[in-house]
């Protein structure tokens, strides 16, 4: 029996609402499960709120409100909107669970009876007014190189210099203001270093993307340094084992929340099985962006090594997105919610779009609004949707019953295609996957051009090849739609209805003869400029 694939979309922190670099992910994600699912393999999609750290309780204090109460809110939020663009989760759950603190708790033991944790003591920006230690981003001051004010701990936004928040000139602490003392602090680390071969041995049997395994050479030509895995008091997270004062970092719990929530997938589903075997028995299938994948290619398979779990079978990196060419910027006015979208336009447009432009590399990806109109417009509209609404006419008085005579010829040229589809969407190389789909729709439709039935229908003698015509192009159109059933399920869902077809890609030879359909209604309509003239405003005004 072929394995299980356990498949996870990175968690969004519970602390904002999402964005559209978000949207990219999940829908990736998405469309590769549903192909899956299509494919008949056993797959359970995962996600949750990534609920702990800093941010979480500052956003909270200044709300107003417990941590619990914000995280609670985001959560169902964020489910919400990702179930308005059809993202087909199997559990969409928190990180701040009972489930995470058992994991949390017994990776943190098993790593430190296999003698990966070790204490050591480091010296911390302290701000004594708010009795907090300060993560380099809480601190600014002038930098050390260029002299540009008002740059955070870590590195300068103008002359990109790295240091340390220590080198700051006129350090302040971005709560109080005032500069922040120096303070001791024993902390927990994980011996990275201890475990550097066995990543490297997984690292080089896995099948990663080569931009992933180039920026993975870099760090193992630096050398991998322990990681400091826990973070004083107060802080929104889980606490140490006997070190009531000492909490998780949150890149330490978040990963194990996919165990996490695995094991509140089984419980909700009132299966008996043991989650330890059910991951350790699966294909594992991670999907971020780039910017979080030392957290998932080093610690992540470095820490389940160290406990004993199973290591991701893949993980899958994407870009970032573009608003417009532009970085997105709420401060810039180049900012877009995906909330805002949906009260606007057709998820699936927006679905479509992505996956046109969706390869399986890790280049940034632009959203710019007036080609989502044109794409949507041209292929989803002007040559996808066009098939059927140009051909149905011809079947009212046919009582929208297909011919029996149809050009299996060019059917099966349309069907032959379904391996090498299928295979793109499993090789995320989507991009091309719409790009042969499209190529079919011109097909189609230069079928009918070529054929010409509002010509022949003139002629009553014709009847019956202008009803093949349109029977052949309507299951023409009924192939491509269970092409891109992945991408815009809710439109195929509506095709199919209209079609009265329950079946899915591995029917696409099937072909309908002597097949009543239903009439004709407009099945979905252009993206208008006034459209796209609101959205621009809502990404204006951030
Ligand atoms: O970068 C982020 O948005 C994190 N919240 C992703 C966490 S993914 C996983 F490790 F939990
Ligand atoms: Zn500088």
């Amino acid at each position: 029996m072929s394995k299980q694939l356990i498949i996870t979309s990175a968690l969004p922190y519970a602390n904002g609402p999402l964005h559209f670099g978000h949207l990219l992910e999940h829908v990736q994600t998405d469309i590769w499960v549903r192909t899956n699912k299509l494919l008949k393999k056993e797959c359970i999609y995962l996600c949750a709120s990534d609920a702990h750290g800093t941010p979480i309780m500052m956003k909270a204090e200044s709300e107003n409100v417990k941590p619990e109460e914000l995280v609670k809110n985001f959560t169902k939020e964020h489910e919400k909107t990702l179930k308005g663009f059809f993202i087909n989760h199997d559990n969409y759950y928190t990180t701040h669970s009972e489930e995470n603190k058992k994991y949390s708790e017994l990776i943190f033991l098993r790593s430190k009876e296999n003698k990966l944790i070790k204490k050591q003591t480091i010296e911390q920006f302290y701000d004594e007014s708010k009795g907090l230690f300060l993560a380099d981003r809480y601190v600014q001051g002038t930098c050390p190189s260029c002299g540009a004010k008002e740059q955070y701990g870590d590195n300068c936004e103008k002359c990109g210099t790295k240091y340390e928040a220590t080198e700051l000139i006129n350090p302040v602490s971005i709560f109080s203001g005032k500069p922040p003392s120096l303070k001791e602090s024993e902390h927990f680390f994980f011996d990275l270093s201890k475990q550097e071969k066995k990543v490297l041995k997984w690292v080089n049997k896995t099948d990663l993307q080569s931009g992933v395994k180039n920026k993975l050479s870099e760090w193992f030509e630096e050398g991998l340094r322990p990681w400091d895995i826990s973070r004083d008091e107060p802080y929104f997270g889980f606490s140490i084992p006997d070190n009531p004062k000492k909490y998780f970092y949150v890149w330490l719990d978040a990963p194990i929340g996919y165990i996490a929530i695995l094991e509140n997938y089984l419980t909700k589903n009132s299966s008996t099985q043991n989650t330890e075997d059910l991951w350790n028995e699966s294909e594992i299938y991670h999907f971020i962006g780039k910017d979080i994948m030392n957290f998932h290619t080093l610690f992540w398979p470095a820490l389940l090594d160290g406990s004993n779990f199973r290591k991701p079978s893949n993980v899958f990196v994407h870009g970032f997105m573009t608003l417009n060419g532009q970085k997105m910027s709420k401060s810039k006015g180049n900012f877009l919610l995906i909330d805002d979208y949906l009260k606007i336009l057709n998820p699936d447009y927006m679905r479509y779009f992505l996956a046109s432009k969706l390869s399986n590399g890790i280049d940034d990806l632009d959203l710019n609004l007036l080609d989502f109109q044109k794409k949507v417009n041209t292929d989803l509209v002007g040559k996808f949707i066009n098939i059927a609404s140009r051909s149905q006419g011809f079947l009212k008085e046919f009582n929208n019953v297909l011919s029996s005579e149809i050009d299996e010829n060019l059917l099966s040229e349309f069907s032959a295609k379904q391996k090498e589809i299928l295979n793109l969407y499993i090789d995320r190389k989507y991009s091309r996957a719409i790009k042969e789909i499209m190529t079919l729709a011109d097909i189609a439709n230069q079928y009918i051009d070529s054929n010409k039935p509002w010509i022949l229908n003139k002629d009553p003698a014709n009847k019956n090849k202008v009803h093949s015509i349109a029977s052949t192009a309507i299951n023409l159109f009924r192939i491509l739609n269970l092409y891109l059933e992945p991408v815009i399920p809710e439109t195929s869902e509506k095709i199919k209805k209209y079609l009265k077809c329950v079946d899915s890609i591995s029917d696409v030879s099937n072909y309908m003869k002597d097949w009543e359909i239903d009439s004709f209604k407009p099945l979905i309509t252009r993206i208008e400029d006034d459209e796209i003239t609101t959205l621009m405003e809502v990404s204006k005004n951030g």
